[in-house]
């Protein structure tokens, strides 16, 4: 239907999501109508633009670098992009194609924020860390020069080097869900370790071709990055594009869950010139085949405008200045090119007595996410540790039942957008007395 045709509310649509993304590399919308195909289509543009660049046709197989843990939708593509996992365990077609990295955490531990490594990792990626906030660990500016870069940035390149120079692998893309694997645990990743994974692959043009480097300002480098934002997108993180926290922008990001609210199904990929100008030519099959029945409908479309300004109007509305005032912010910084700072509807007081009861491993909270990490001898996807929490919490008391979710020992609730101070206070005082 929608195939050379445009309708009113999708380039509305486009138009409110490349002005409010701020993100000067983007100038092209494909729509769909869920997160997986929307994820399908993106790695279908990223690892066309770079078979084309670097002539991968003859390539056997063309995998995509991520990070170990990552989740990107169940239809067979989407799924192919992620490590093998519980997800796609029974799956007969699955065949995981690339490399993850390890990466470090970001948790509050009794009171304190750190950066701690992977089990067994102190060597490639250095020690655990210790932060006076959540913003000091947030702050790329003053990270980016400290050794903890320059290890992960030695550690990122010696494996690129031997994936690539060695093992003869090849690489079509970066696929990663910026800030926090939702899914495959909560798990909030180092930012610095997103931003110098992202830098050092753009800057490694000569690991995948000898010919200069594009000089552009749009056009990607190395590697195309692709931000599967369908979770962490459209201010569920506070921000309204998660990348603006890691001060790096991708060529490719998808977007659905928040786009409609949760109303209609629909989903938008995004991309820059340089990745669209690769579908131009004289015949049918340059062209990006990926169409549904459904593309770009309507409806959805005008729902997802609605409810993105919505989304707008929270994100510098008085109820949020509630949530941002106990985290030291008082006005949203959000103009393109400045600091944003971090904060969650969670507040700091209750972290910090959560992290401390002798239950809990570690807790983290971003936006409207909260996830706990109780402690289990026996933690990942089988746990039962956080059961007892979670049907605690789903009695209703004076009518007020709270639905949460467990992934193995993690237990996580993400408050509405639209859920108010006094909701969040409510459901922080039952936590603590259900723990
Ligand atoms: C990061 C991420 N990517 C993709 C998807 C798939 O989206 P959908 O369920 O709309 O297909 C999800 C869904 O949970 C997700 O969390």
């Amino acid at each position: 239907m929608f195939a050379s045709a445009i309708h009113e509310p999708a380039l509305a649509l486009a138009e409110l999501l490349l002005e409010n993304l701020q993100n000067p590399r983007m100038q092209r919308v494909f729509y769909s109508d869920n997160g997986s195909t929307g994820v399908e289509v993106a790695v279908k543009m990223a690892l066309t633009a770079t078979s084309v660049r670097y002539g991968y046709e003859d390539a056997q197989e063309v995998g995509v670098l991520g990070l170990k843990g990552s989740y990107h939708g169940d239809t067979i593509g989407a799924m192919d992009c992620s490590e093998p996992s519980t997800y796609n365990e029974r799956v007969h077609w699955y065949r995981g194609r690339g490399h993850w990295f390890d990466f470090p955490e970001v948790k509050m531990k009794e009171g304190v924020w750190v950066v701690e490594p992977p089990v067994g990792g102190e060597g490639e990626f250095g020690p655990a860390i210790k932060f006076e906030s959540l913003d000091e660990v947030f702050d790329m500016e003053a990270r980016d020069g400290s050794p903890a870069a320059e290890k992960y940035r030695k550690h990122i390149l010696e494996t690129l080097e031997r994936l690539v120079r060695v093992e003869g692998k090849t690489f079509g893309a970066l696929v990663m869900e910026p800030i926090m694997l939702g899914a495959g645990g909560m798990l909030l990743v180092d930012p610095l370790f997103q931003r110098t994974l992202i830098n050092t692959i753009r800057d490694s043009h000569s690991l995948f071709s000898d010919s200069p480097a594009p000089t552009a300002p749009d056009a990607w480098t190395g590697l195309p990055v692709l931000f599967d934002e369908v979770f962490t997108g459209l201010t569920r993180l506070g921000p309204f594009s998660p990348s603006t926290l890691l001060g790096t922008q991708p060529d490719i990001s998808v977007h659905a869950k928040l786009l409609t609210g949760g109303l209609v199904p629909l989903a938008a990929t995004v991309a820059s010139e340089s990745i669209y100008d690769v579908f131009l030519g004289d015949e049918k099959r340059d062209a990006l085949l990926h169409g549904h029945s459904y593309t770009a409908h309507a409806v959805g479309c005008a729902v997802a405008e609605a409810s993105v300004k919505e989304l707008l109007k929270i994100e510098g509305g008085k109820e949020w200045e509630a949530f941002k005032a106990p985290w030291g912010k008082t006005k949203v910084e959000s103009a393109p090119g400045e600091k944003v700072g971090v904060w969650s509807m969670w507040s700091p007081t209750f972290l910090d007595s959560v992290s401390r009861r002798v239950e809990v491993e570690s807790v983290v909270a971003l936006g409207s996410v909260l996830a706990i990490k109780l402690r289990d001898e026996n933690p990942g996807y089988t746990s039962t540790a956080a059961l007892g929490l979670q049907s605690a919490l789903s009695r209703a008391e004076d009518g007020f039942g709270i639905h949460s979710r467990v992934l193995g020992n993690v237990f996580y609730v993400m408050a509405s957008q639209t859920t108010t101070v006094d909701v969040v206070r409510r459901i922080e005082e039952r936590v603590i007395q259900s723990l």
